[in-house]
C-alpha cells in the first residue's frame, strides 16, 4: 500500500443504512474496553473519549462491554445496563450526537469468562459445566451448565439491556457473540460440549445466541440497529474455522441481524488472532490487578509470536463476504486510506477500527480531507494494558487519559 498522502475514496464517505439507522459514512469505531467506568459508573472521561471519536469523523462509535446484568461483567469496573447508569449513558449519547455521530452500546455477558468476587451464583454460568480454566486465577474453578430457564432469563436480560440503551439515547446495540464471552461459549465447540439441542452442530450451537438476537430484535429492532460481533475463526484447532464462521454469518443473516462486525480469536486462547500482533512484556508492568498480570504472564508462553500486517483478517473475512448478502463491517488492522478502499472495493460495506482511532480519534477526518493517509499506530498493543490505569485506555505514544475526569460521574454537575 502506498505511503503517499491521498484522501480516501468517495465511496468511503457515502451513507450506509443498517436496519433503522443511517450512518453518515463507512467508518465505525470498534469497541475497545475503555477502563472509564470505575465501580461501573460511566465517567466524564468516557464521554470525552467517545465525543472525540465522533468529532473526528467516525459515523458510529461503540461503547465497549456494557454488561446486561451484574453477573455478566468480567470485572467490577464495567458498565451494567441498569437504572443507575441511565443518566450517565444519556450524558454520553448526547455528547456524541452533538458532535454529529451515532453511538452503539456493546451489550454482553461474560459467562465463565469472569473474575468477579461477588457473583450471585456459586459457579459462573456457561454453555457447559465442569472445570473452569478461566477461573484458575480468580478461584472460580468450576462453571455451571445453563439450563432452559437460565437461557430465557439471560435472553430477557439482553432485551432489557437493549431497551435501556434505547432509553439512554443509543442508536444501535452490538450483541457481543465473540472473543470467548458467554454467547461465544455457546458458538464455539471449544467450550460447548452439550449433548442437547443447544450443542453439537453449528445450528444447535447457535440456538441460544439466536434466541438472544430474536429477543433483542423484538425489543428494539424497529428503533435501533442491531449489530452482531462474532469471531469468524476462533484461532484454535478445536474451535470454529472461517468456514464455520461463514455458516454462523448465514444463520445471523437469516435471523435478521442488521450488520455483522467480523472479528476473530478468543481472549484466553488466541488473543494474537484477535489483534494480529504479539503482546509486549511491558504490558504486565502497567497492570496492578494480580489476576490480569498472571493471565498476561501465562499468555506469553502459550501464544506464538505474530508480526502485524495490515488487514490481517481479510482472508478469513472474505469467506463470510462470499457467504452472505447482508451488510458486513470489516475489522482487523485497518490503518490506511488504501486499506479502507481495498476492503470496500472487495464488497465489505463498512470498516471498524480499534487501535488506529485510539492512536488518533481524528483519523477519519484526515482520511476524508487527504491530510493523512496512514495511521502511525505501531500495533504494539500497549494500549490494552492502559485500560487498567487511572486515566483509562489511551495510546502510550500520546497523552494519557485524564485521571480526574475519569473519577467524575458522566452526569455529575
Ligand atoms: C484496548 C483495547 C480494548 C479492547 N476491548 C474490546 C472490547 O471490550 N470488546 C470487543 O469486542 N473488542 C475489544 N477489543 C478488540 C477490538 O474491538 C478489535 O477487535 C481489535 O483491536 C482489532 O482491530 P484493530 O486492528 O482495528 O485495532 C479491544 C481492543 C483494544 C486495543
Ligand atoms: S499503544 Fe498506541 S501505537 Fe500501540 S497499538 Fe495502541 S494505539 Fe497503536
Amino acid at each position: 500500500m502506498s505511503d503517499t498522502v491521498s484522501s480516501v475514496s468517495a465511496a468511503a464517505l457515502t451513507p450506509l443504512v443498517i436496519g433503522p439507522l443511517l450512518l453518515k459514512n463507512r467508518f465505525i469505531k470498534a469497541a475497545t474496553n475503555e477502563g472509564m467506568a470505575r465501580g461501573g459508573v460511566p465517567s466524564k472521561q468516557l464521554v470525552k473519549f467517545h465525543a472525540d471519536i465522533a468529532a473526528g469523523g467516525a459515523a458510529l462509535t461503540t461503547v465497549a462491554y456494557c454488561a446486561v446484568s451484574r453477573d455478566g461483567r468480567t470485572f467490577p469496573d464495567q458498565i451494567t445496563l441498569e437504572l443507575q447508569t441511565l443518566a450517565h449513558l444519556r450524558a454520553l449519547t448526547d455528547a456524541v450526537h452533538e458532535q454529529g455521530g451515532a453511538v452503539s452500546a456493546q451489550i454482553t455477558h461474560g459467562g465463565c469468562f469472569t473474575f468477579l468476587a461477588d457473583l450471585s451464583t456459586k459457579r459462573p454460568l456457561s454453555a457447559s459445566g465442569g472445570f473452569n480454566k478461566i477461573g484458575l486465577m480468580s478461584g472460580l474453578y468450576f462453571k455451571q451448565q445453563m439450563n432452559h430457564s437460565d437461557m430465557h432469563r439471560i435472553a430477557n436480560e439482553f432485551a432489557s439491556g437493549a431497551k435501556l440503551a434505547r432509553e439512554a439515547g443509543f442508536d444501535a446495540v452490538e450483541i457481543h457473540m465473540g472473543h470467548g464471552y458467554l454467547l461465544s461459549q455457546f458458538i464455539s465447540p471449544l467450550y460447548n460440549k452439550r449433548k442437547d439441542e443447544f450443542g453439537g452442530s453449528i445450528e444447535n450451537r447457535m440456538r441460544f445466541p439466536v434466541m438472544v438476537l430474536k429477543h433483542v430484535l423484538d425489543a428494539v429492532g424497529a428503533d435501533l440497529a442491531v449489530i452482531c460481533k462474532f469471531s469468524v475463526t476462533d484461532g484454535v484447532s478445536q474451535g470454529n474455522s472461517a468456514d464455520d464462521g461463514a455458516q454462523i454469518a448465514r444463520i445471523l443473516e437469516r435471523e435478521g441481524a442488521h450488520l455483522l462486525v467480523l472479528s476473530a480469536g478468543m481472549n484466553a486462547e488466541s488473543i494474537t488472532t484477535m489483534f494480529g500482533s504479539s503482546f509486549p512484556a511491558e504490558n504486565r508492568a502497567s497492570v496492578t490487578n494480580p489476576i490480569v498480570k498472571a493471565a498476561m504472564f501465562i499468555q506469553q508462553f502459550t501464544e506464538k509470536k505474530v508480526d502485524f500486517r495490515e488487514l490481517y483478517l481479510l482472508e478469513h473475512s472474505r469467506k463470510v463476504r462470499a457467504a452472505v448478502k447482508m451488510p458486513l463491517a470489516y475489522l482487523g488492522g485497518i490503518k490506511s486510506a488504501a486499506g479502507v478502499d481495498q476492503v470496500l472495493a472487495e464488497g465489505f460495506d463498512t470498516v471498524a477500527m480499534g487501535r488506529a482511532l485510539i492512536f488518533d480519534p481524528s483519523l477519519v477526518n484526515q482520511f476524508a480531507e487527504g491530510t493523512n493517509s496512514v495511521s502511525a499506530c505501531t500495533s504494539c498493543n500497549r494500549c490494552v494494558a492502559m485500560m487498567y490505569t487511572e486515566g483509562g485506555t489511551s495510546c502510550v505514544l500520546g497523552q494519557p487519559g485524564d485521571p480526574v475526569l475519569n473519577k467524575q460521574a458522566a452526569a455529575a454537575m
